[in-house]
């Protein structure tokens, strides 16, 4: 068969000799005709050939960057990019400078009076004799921009005044915030401002001996708990599934400061810390205790289970519908993922999670239907414990009520997530103790209110 280019250069000698001959004597008029059926004479031809390989003559348009520290051309990248970052690193403050900043405070701030307490506190005279005093690495930081944000008495008639409290606070935050940026970077082998799972997961792993807490872990433990940190920052910061999280994003995301706390909870808050070693370690223990097949995985049965909620059938039967299963069990990540979306309901990710597998008509859309098809469940599941269970009317009534919608009777995710109620109302519809907490939030309402 002729391939492409040969069929080309064919084409090409046949207009060139066609040329020739025209110079040759003949009209250019005939060239013309000639060249028109050799063209005419090629597209029949190739039209009448059943072309097998089309699909692999598609030229290539993504290439994937790999790492591959044989080739020049990534080695390069790599020495100007740790060449830029290690420029960067040289401008953020160290330690004994952030102290050099706090002696620097004491000695030009002064005592002022804010509201009811005495504070220390800066006017803009002395944040620049302040400035002045330093070395040129602090001056970089000591910006006039960094005093008028910072502006915070209330007093008009004085001069403005910058707390001291303030400004260190700041200072040492934007330094924390530029050492975790470039510590992030490290693991953008990319370089284009993202990490993937694996960037992300080596990230976690390296972090875990320099936290005390995390350090005596079990190494056969430590995938479950690279696994459960990777879970949150990916199921909060990649709503798109894209695999990859911004860098800027995730710095600007309460989850990394959690991440950070992790250092300081020696104990109290450590339960609400999604990654202490406890919390972690409570959500792998009811996996493995609702796992009692022992095959590392969850059947439908299992799951329902679930000790932190009360989950209906109907919703458990949906969640194998929509999420990835393997042989209609589901593994580790998936369960996280669904423990994530009913331990925060109340975040835009989990509703669209829980959105889409309550909308089990995928119309995209709540309706009278979608309620009655979960809420037969939880009646049920009340008369079974001898409650009284509301009416559908009721029931369907008051969440049309919660949620402000553009047609009466249809719930749309986008308004799920405006209303403010959507946790609620995912609640009301999957989880029998969620229902009986809100009903019990009413009656206890009327309670008070009643003289
Ligand atoms: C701070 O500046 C004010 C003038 O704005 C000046 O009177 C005061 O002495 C300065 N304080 C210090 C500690 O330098």
């Amino acid at each position: 068969m002729i391939t492409c280019k040969t069929a080309l250069s064919l084409v090409m000698v046949f207009i060139f000799n066609s040329v020739v001959s025209a110079q040759d004597g003949d009209s250019a008029e005939s060239s013309t005709a000639l060249e028109s059926r050799l063209t005419r004479d090629y597209y029949e031809k190739w039209k009448n050939t059943p072309d097998v390989t089309s699909s692999t003559q598609v030229p290539t348009f993504y290439r994937r960057v790999t790492p591959n520290d044989q080739d020049l051309h990534f080695r390069l990248i790599e020495e100007a990019r740790g060449m830029t970052l290690s420029r960067i690193n040289a401008r953020i403050l160290d330690n004994d400078e952030i102290q050099e900043i706090w002696n620097l405070l004491q000695q030009h701030a002064r005592n002022a009076i804010f509201g009811t307490e005495e504070k220390q506190c800066l006017t803009y005279q002395n944040y620049s004799a302040m400035r002045r005093a330093s070395s040129l690495k602090v001056q970089a930081y000591l910006r006039p921009t960094v005093f008028l944000s910072l502006i915070s008495n209330t007093d008009t008639e004085g001069p403005d005044l910058v707390k001291v409290a303030d400004l260190f606070n700041f200072l040492v935050r934007k330094v924390w915030l530029e050492r975790t940026r470039l510590a992030l970077s490290l693991y953008d082998l990319e370089g284009h401002g993202y990490l993937k799972e694996p960037d992300l997961e080596q990230y976690i792993e390296e972090l875990i001996p320099t936290i005390d807490t995390l350090a005596s872990m079990d190494p056969e433990y430590k995938k479950f708990y690279v696994c459960s940190v990777i879970r949150k920052f990916f199921f909060f910061l990649d709503p798109g599934k894209q695999g990859k999280i911004k860098i800027t994003k995730m710095l600007g995301s309460p989850l990394m400061q959690e991440l950070m706390d992790v250092r300081e909870t020696a104990d109290k808050s450590s339960k609400s810390n999604w990654f202490t070693l406890e919390s972690s370690l409570d959500v792998y223990n009811d996996y493995l205790s609702l796992d009692k097949k022992r095959n590392g995985l969850l059947s439908r049965e299992e799951l329902l289970q679930y000790p932190k909620a009360s989950l209906t059938p109907t919703f458990v039967q949906r969640v194998y519908e929509e999420c990835l299963t393997y042989n209609d069990e589901m593994d580790y990540k998936t369960f996280l993922d669904l423990v994530l979306a009913l331990t925060h309901k109340n975040e835009a990710a989990s509703i669209r999670f829980l959105f889409r597998i309550i909308d089990y008509k995928h119309q995209g859309a709540i309706d009278r239907q979608t309620i009655y098809h979960f809420f037969r469940d939880i009646s049920k599941m009340l008369q079974a414990d001898k409650v009284m269970a509301p009416s559908l009317n009721d029931v369907v009534a008051e969440i049309f009520d919660m949620v402000a919608t553009k047609d009466y009777g249809w719930i749309t995710l986008g308004e799920l997530v405006a209303s403010g109620l959507g946790g609620t109302v995912v609640g009301l519809l999957i989880d029998k103790d969620c229902f009986l907490a809100y009903e019990f939030r009413e009656q206890q309402q009327q309670q008070n209110s009643s003289p």
